[in-house]
C-alpha cells in the first residue's frame, strides 16, 4: 500500500519507485529564509543561523496517519535492506535520496524498548522505560542520524567527510563512511575522548587527528575547514542528520502503539538529538500519528550546563558558554551548536532543563547496569535528571516516562572499572562522597585458582546479598 494516496498502490515497499520524490528544501530556524541548496556550513546565507530540512516528502494533506502506520508495520517482515533498516523504514518522513543505490545502511535502528523494574521502584514511577539506542550497530544514536547525512554526503559527490566529536560521531561517522565509500576525517579533543569510541574510528579506517583542545575547539575548527576544503560536514549542524534522528521518536511511539508518553527525557550535549526529537514529535502531532505531545526533557551534566544556564540566566534569548568538565566525556561540550533549536523544542512541548552532579551519574549508571541492560555515563543523566524532577513533581508518580539511552555500556569501560574499583574521583572534589556509592560497587576479586577460595568468596558473597526476587 502507498500511504501516500487513497489506492492501495502496486509499488513494493523498497522499491526506487515507491521513494518519495526529493522535495525537501532548507529553511533557517532564525530568519526563516528558505532554500533549495545549502551551503557547506549549513548556515543561512542571510542571517548565518542553522537549518532545518523543511517540506521533506510529504506534506499533511498528502498522508493518511492510518496508512502509515500500517505501512511500517507491514515492512517489519520485509527482508528488503531498506525495511530492515529502522531508520529507512519511516522512509515517507525523511527527506529522498534521488536514488536508493544512494543509500548507506548498517541496519540501524529497530533498538529495543526495555521496562526498568528496579528503577521504577527507585522513582516510583510503575511505567518506566528505557529506549536503548545504544543497541545500534555503533553502540550509540549516532546511527540512525549518520546513515541519511552519509547518504547524502554520497549523492552530492564528496570524496572525504568529517565531524569533530566526543567519540560516539566519529565511530559512527566511521563506520558509515567505509560503507559507503567515502574517506572520513575525525577530529577529536586529545586524551578527553574514551579509548573504545577512538579505537572504533581506528578500525573503521578514519584518519584521526587529536587535537590539543576541546570538543568545541575541535568543531570550531571545523568549520573553518569546510569553507576552505572539499569536505562534507557529519556533526549534527548538518540537518540530515537530525531527519534520521527523527526515527528514534517514531520508532518508540510505534513501540508504544501509538499512545504518547507523558514524558521523554534526553541527555543534551550539543543538543542535536533533542532538537530532532522534537521535530519528530512536532511532525507526528501535525500528521495525527499521535493525538498530544509528551513533554520532552533535557538533562546536563553540571560541568557542562549550557542549557541550563542559557534559560535560567538569559531566558533563552542568546547561548550561555561555560568551559565543559565531566566524566561523562560524550556531553563535555560548552558551545552547543544546536542551542536554539533545543529551547524551541522546549518550549513546544514544555519539557524541563535540568542539571545533575556527577556523583548523581555515576550512581545513576550503576542503577541502569543493575538492570542488566546499562549504558555509558552521558545516558545515565537521564535516570539521574528524573529523579530530581520527581523530586519537584515535574513529573508524577501516575505518568509515563521514557528515558533515551543514547550510548552502550561498553563505549566507556575506564569510567566503569574505575567505579566500580572506587577510584573514580581519586583527586577530586567528589572523592570524599564517593564513599556512598559503595553498595553499588562489584569490583573484580583476585583469588588463588583454587576451589577452596572460590567456594569461601561465593558463600560471603551469598551473605550480603538480598533475598532472591519472586520471579
Ligand atoms: N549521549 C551520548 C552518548 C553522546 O555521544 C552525545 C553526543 C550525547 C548524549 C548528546 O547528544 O550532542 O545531540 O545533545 N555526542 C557527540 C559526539 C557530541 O561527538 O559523539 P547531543
Amino acid at each position: 500500500m502507498n500511504p501516500g494516496s487513497d489506492e492501495s498502490g502496486s509499488d513494493e515497499p523498497g522499491s526506487e519507485s515507491s521513494l518519495p520524490r526529493p522535495t525537501f528544501r532548507f529553511r533557517c530556524i532564525g530568519c526563516a529564509a528558505v532554500a533549495l541548496a545549502a551551503a557547506q556550513d549549513f548556515r543561512c546565507s542571510q542571517c548565518g543561523n542553522l537549518l532545518e530540512i523543511a517540506d521533506p516528502s510529504w506534506t499533511r494533506a498528502s498522508l493518511n496517519a492510518a496508512a502509515l502506520k500500517s505501512v511500517w508495520r507491514d515492512r517489519r517482515s520485509s527482508n528488503l535492506p531498506l525495511d530492515v533498516s529502522g531508520v529507512w523504514r519511516f522512509r515517507e518522513l525523511l527527506p529522498a535520496p534521488q536514488s536508493q543505490q544512494h543509500i548507506v545502511t548498517l541496519r540501524e535502528g529497530n533498538t529495543p524498548l526495555y521496562d526498568l523494574p528496579q528503577s521504577s521502584r527507585i522513582t516510583g514511577i510503575s511505567r518506566l522505560y528505557a529506549k536503548h539506542q545504544g543497541m545500534n550497530p555503533t553502540g550509540s544514536f549516532k546511527d540512525a542520524g549518520m546513515t541519511v547525512a552519509a547518504t547524502f554526503a554520497r549523492e552530492a559527490g564528496y570524496r572525504w567527510v568529517a565531524c569533530a566529536s566526543t567519540g560516539n560521531t566519529s565511530a559512527s561517522m566511521a563506520a558509515y563512511a567505509a560503507r559507503g565509500g567515502l574517506l572520513s576525517l575525525v577530529l577529536v579533543p586529545e586524551g578527553k575522548i574514551s579509548w573504545s569510541k577512538l579505537s572504533q574510528a581506528l578500525d573503521y579506517g578514519a584518519l584521526t587527528c587529536q587535537l590539543r583542545t576541546d570538543f568545541d575547539g575541535c568543531l570550531r575548527l571545523l568549520q573553518e575547514l569546510v569553507r576552505r576544503a572539499p569536505v562534507y560536514q557529519l556533526n549534527s549542524i548538518n540537518p540530515f542528520r537530525l531527519e534520521g534522528q527523527k526515527t528514534l521518536a517514531f520508532e518508540l511511539l510505534e513501540q508504544l502503539d501509538w499512545q504518547a508518553p507523558e514524558h521523554i527525557i534526553v541527555p543534551g550535549g550539543n543538543l542535536g538529538n533533542s532538537s530532532a526529537i522534537g521535530k519528530a514529535l512536532l511532525e507526528m502531532l501535525d500528521l495525527g500519528l499521535v493525538t498530544r505531545l509528551p513533554k520532552l526533557s533535557v538533562i546536563q551534566a553540571e560541568g557542562a550546563n549550557a542549557l541550563v544556564r542559557t534559560l535560567r540566566e538569559a531566558g533563552g534569548k542568546h547561548l550561555v558558554s561555560v568551559q565543559a568538565e565531566t566524566r561523562a566525556t560524550a556531553i563535555r561540550i560548552g558551545n552547543p551548536a544546536s542551542w536554539e533549536k533545543a529551547v524551541k523544542v522546549l518550549q513546544a512541548t514544555g519539557g524541563a532543563c535540568e542539571q545533575v552532579s556527577e556523583l548523581e551519574i555515576a550512581q545513576a549508571k550503576a542503577e541502569i547496569g543493575a538492570e542488566g541492560i546499562g549504558c555509558e555515563p552521558a545516558s545515565a543523566v537521564t535516570l539521574a535528571g528524573l529523579k530530581k524532577l520527581v523530586q519537584q513533581r515535574f513529573v508524577k508518580r501516575d505518568e509515563t516516562v521514557v528515558l533515551v539511552l543514547t550510548g552502550n555500556l561498553l563505549k566507556d569501560p575506564d569510567f566503569t572499572m574505575e567505579f566500580h574499583r572506587g577510584d573514580l574521583f581519586q583527586g577530586t572534589a567528589h572523592e570524599r562522597e564517593e564513599a556512598k556509592l559503595n553498595q553499588f560497587r562489584h569490583p573484580p576479586v583476585v583469588l588463588d585458582a583454587t576451589l577452596d577460595a572460590v567456594i569461601k568468596t561465593l558463600e560471603q558473597a551469598e551473605k550480603s546479598s538480598p533475598p532472591q526476587p519472586n520471579v
